[in-house]
C-alpha cells in the first residue's frame, strides 16, 4: 500500500478529490482509522475525548509524544499529523522547533499549529527545518478563553476579513494545508477558492477540500453534548455499553466461560489431581 504524502494531498485539491482526515490516539484507532482515512492527526483533542480534561489547555508535549508513539508504533499508511499543543510554539523559536522536530523524530509526518498572524514567524522557522505545517484557523479551541467558549467564528466583516488575510500569510509562510474549524460556509468557501493550498473543515461547511472529525465523534462515542457539526454514523458508546453488559450478565449467570472459552487436561491427568 502506498503511503499518503503531502504531495499527494495537493493533488487531490487540484484534481476535486476531498481529503479525509480523523484523529487517532492509540495503536487500536490508528489500525482502525487507517485503512479509510489519508490524513491520521493525533489531535490536543485528546484531552477532553481521552483524558477527563474540560478543554485542550492542559495537554503537554509529554502527552502528546506517549499518543504519538502508539499511533506511530503502527506504520500507518496515513499521513500522521501531530497537533502542537498549547505553550509548545510560544515560547521561543528553538523551542517550537525542537517541540516539532521531535514530532517529526517520533515519526509524524507534519505538525498542526493553532493560529494566525501572531504564529507566522514560528511556521516559517518550522517550514525553515523542513518541518511541514498545517495551520489551524477559525474556532481554535486553545483560544477557548479568548473566545469566551467555543463559538463559531468569522461572522463579523472584521473577523471574517481577518480570516480571510490569516489564511494567505499561513500558505505564503509554507504552510501546506489549513484547518478551518467553526467558521460560516460560505467564508470557508471562499478561503478554499482562492488559496492554492488544501483546506480541511470542520463545522466550516461543504465546500473545503477535505473534511476532519474527531474519531469518537464520528463513532457517537463522545456521551456528552454533541456539536451542531458532528454526524455520529453509529452509536459506539451504547454499543460497546451493551455488548459488555452481555458479557457481564453471562459472567453473573455463570454462562460465560463455556467449554469453547476454558483449557482441558489431558487424557488421564482428571483422576490424577481428583486423587
Ligand atoms: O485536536 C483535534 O482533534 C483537532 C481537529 C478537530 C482539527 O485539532
Ligand atoms: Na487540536
Amino acid at each position: 500500500v502506498e503511503r499518503v504524502t503531502i504531495p499527494v494531498l495537493q493533488r487531490c485539491k487540484e484534481e476535486g478529490r476531498r481529503i479525509v482526515m480523523t484523529t487517532a490516539y492509540d495503536a487500536v484507532t490508528a489500525r482502525i482509522a487507517d485503512p479509510i482515512v489519508d490524513v491520521i492527526l493525533i489531535g490536543d483533542s485528546v484531552g477532553n475525548v481521552c483524558l477527563g480534561f474540560d478543554n485542550t489547555l492542559p495537554v503537554s508535549m509529554a502527552m502528546m509524544n506517549h499518543h504519538l508513539d502508539a499511533v506511530a508504533r503502527t506504520r500507518a499508511r496515513a499521513l500522521l499529523v501531530a497537533d502542537m499543543p498549547f505553550l509548545s510554539f510560544h515560547l521561543s523559536i528553538e523551542e517550537t522547533i525542537r517541540n516539532a522536530g521531535g514530532f517529526l523524530q517520533r515519526g509524524a509526518a507534519a505538525v498542526k499549529l493553532e493560529g494566525g498572524a501572531k504564529r507566522i514567524e514560528m511556521v516559517r522557522a518550522l517550514v525553515d527545518c523542513e518541518i511541514p505545517v498545517m495551520g489551524h484557523l477559525g474556532l481554535t479551541p486553545q483560544s477557548v478563553n479568548v473566545m469566551g467558549g467555543f463559538k463559531v467564528q468569522g461572522r463579523k466583516a472584521d473577523d471574517a476579513l481577518r480570516l480571510l488575510d490569516d489564511a494567505h500569510r499561513l500558505q505564503e509562510a509554507g504552510c501546506f494545508a489549513l484547518v478551518l474549524e467553526g467558521v460560516p460556509a460560505e467564508l470557508a468557501a471562499r478561503a478554499t477558492e482562492f488559496l492554492t493550498i488544501p483546506t480541511i473543515g470542520i463545522g466550516a461547511g461543504p465546500s473545503c477540500s477535505g473534511q476532519v472529525l474527531v474519531f469518537h465523534d464520528v463513532l457517537g462515542l463522545t456521551e456528552s453534548h454533541r456539536p451542531k457539526f458532528v454526524r455520529a454514523y453509529t452509536e459506539g458508546f451504547q454499543l460497546l455499553q451493551e455488548a459488555l453488559s452481555r458479557w457481564a450478565a453471562d459472567v453473573r449467570s455463570g454462562a460465560f466461560p463455556g467449554p469453547q472459552e476454558s483449557y482441558g487436561l489431558p487424557q488421564g491427568l482428571g483422576e490424577t489431581i481428583a486423587n
